[in-house]
């Protein structure tokens, strides 16, 4: 295998109770949804024979550069295409350079794959502090009038 592309774009339906019908309406990506392809590739870089290639949710310089960072070796974007327009590569290519100018950073290659556990110490330890931060970073929120009613 050379490769392998980790992207979450499922078509989730709903149902229309008063009519009785599957909705299922293609929504463009948000840029929260870069998590799930965020934790994949971090899982996996390093772990599979071949490269990784993650896309979801990207449609900024943060996007890619929490991509390749975690450890992703190539990233992708669609729905930031739709939004803005072709032209929008051109744009995103140009925020990189400028992001990796600012800093003085010739190329990303030493950035590839720095914030995976593969390269910070003990990879159980990375998984259990993360853990723990997940749980107390936890906030109670209360569900909005939409919610309850579709419960
Ligand atoms: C309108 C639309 C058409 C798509 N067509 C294809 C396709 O033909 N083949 C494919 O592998 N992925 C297709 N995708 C999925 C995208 O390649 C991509 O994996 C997905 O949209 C998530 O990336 P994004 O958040 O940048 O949009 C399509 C996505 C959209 C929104």
């Amino acid at each position: 295998m050379d490769g392998a592309e980790f992207f979450n774009h499922f078509n989730q339906p709903d149902v229309n109770l008063t009519r009785l019908r599957q909705i299922s309406h293609l929504k463009i990506s948000r840029s929260y949804e870069i998590r799930l392809p965020l934790l994949w590739s971090e899982a996996l870089a390093g772990k599979i024979n071949g490269s990784i290639a993650a896309n979801t949710g990207v449609g900024s310089v943060a996007g890619i550069l929490k991509c390749l960072l975690v450890g992703a070796e190539v990233v992708m974007t669609t729905s930031s295409l739709l939004r803005n327009g072709v032209g929008y590569t051109k744009i995103l290519v140009d925020d990189l350079e400028r992001w990796l100018e600012v800093r003085g950073v010739g190329s990303l290659g030493g950035r590839r794959g720095r914030m995976n556990r593969m390269n910070i110490g003990d990879a159980a330890e990375f998984k259990q502090k993360n853990y723990i931060k997940t749980l107390q970073s936890c906030k109670q929120s209360p569900w909005t009038e939409q919610e309850k009613m579709a419960m």
